[in-house]
């Protein structure tokens, strides 16, 4: 909490069921002052779960085949696109939803002052800005939360993946105010906040913030992201842009990535392709620049055969 700058915490035991709650909230607190006002803004390419609210808050279309009727008061805006934020919002705007830096989509990071100017759309129509940083969060930008890296805070953050170290865990954490509006009964589930979770996510809270720590995300993130471009000099007929920053990386193929993964794969490490042509590296965060040069070189090794 502390670390957050925000008010109240609520554990859960997934990254979609975090969402789930945030999404919760922002519309009760949303309902008590207008009860209309409920629509969520979220964007395109983005990745929020696979519950039907977090699906319908997932900004693609493939991941709602088949699901319908989904919930109304969900609409998409394309990432990093201001003004089209500022078209769509108004005073029934409820929330918008946003990864800090978009993982699934394909690696995206927000251009400079886009956080700051959905910060403000949001103040302007008392909309709770909410950050997923589900993917980005617990030290894989090189900051604790990826918004510290943009100086924006949200009203709630979404955590899961690494904030117990891989045992399952996720929680919402939100201001005072927005918390407010549940009451008891609104929200809950039985393993939520459980003590086994909740310790591992203490070694990882006594562990990920500190200086260190972080000061070696971001140096290794640095080192690996440059070896990308290393290889994007070298191929420049497959690799397209390099993205990302701190432990949050990708690469833009012009082929699809799926064979590559598999190639990589068979020569002992595992990278993953997202978005069908964006190789992406999420490593764990103590990796180290031997561990990347490692990685590096097998990619190396194997994309000749695509050339
Ligand atoms: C940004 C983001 N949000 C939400 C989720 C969903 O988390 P979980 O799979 O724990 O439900 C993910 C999972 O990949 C994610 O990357």
């Amino acid at each position: 909490m502390k670390l957050s700058g925000l008010g109240k915490a609520f554990f859960g035991n997934s990254g979609a069921e975090a969402n789930e709650g945030a999404i919760k909230v922002a519309r009760k607190y949303a309902h008590q002052t207008d009860p209309e006002k409920s629509m969520i803004l979220t964007a395109w390419n983005s990745f929020h779960g696979r519950t039907i609210a977090t699906l319908t808050a997932t900004g693609q279309t493939h991941y709602h085949e088949g699901f319908g009727p989904l919930p109304d008061g969900f609409d998409y805006v394309h990432y990093n696109d201001l003004a089209e934020l500022e078209s769509k919002m108004n005073d029934k705007t409820c929330a918008v939803m946003l990864e800090t830096i978009q993982g699934e989509g394909g690696v995206y990071t927000p251009a400079p002052g886009y956080l700051e100017g959905v910060r403000k759309l949001c103040d302007k129509y008392h909309a709770l800005l909410i950050f997923d940083e589900i993917q980005a969060g617990i030290g894989r930008s090189g900051k604790f939360f990826a918004y510290e890296k943009y100086g924006v805070k949200p009203d709630i953050v979404t955590l899961a993946k690494g904030l117990a170290g891989g045992v399952p865990i996720g929680a919402f954490i939100t201001t005072n105010e927005a918390a407010a509006a549940m009451k008891p009964g609104d929200h809950g589930t039985t393993f939520g906040g459980n003590p086994l979770a909740c310790a591992a996510a203490n070694v990882v809270l006594d562990t990920v913030p500190k200086a260190d720590f972080l000061a070696h995300v971001e140096s290794v993130g640095s080192y690996f992201k440059a070896k990308l471009l290393k290889l994007q000099e070298k191929y420049p007929s497959l690799i397209k842009e390099v993205r990302g920053t701190g432990l949050i990386l990708g690469a833009e193929l012009t082929i699809p990535g799926r064979d590559i993964v598999n190639d990589v794969l068979a020569k002992g490490a595992i990278i993953n392709c997202t978005a069908g042509n964006v190789l992406r590296f999420i490593p764990p965060l103590i990796i180290t620049e031997e561990q990347v040069d490692e990685v590096v070189s097998m990619i190396d090794d194997v994309l000749p055969k695509y050339c």
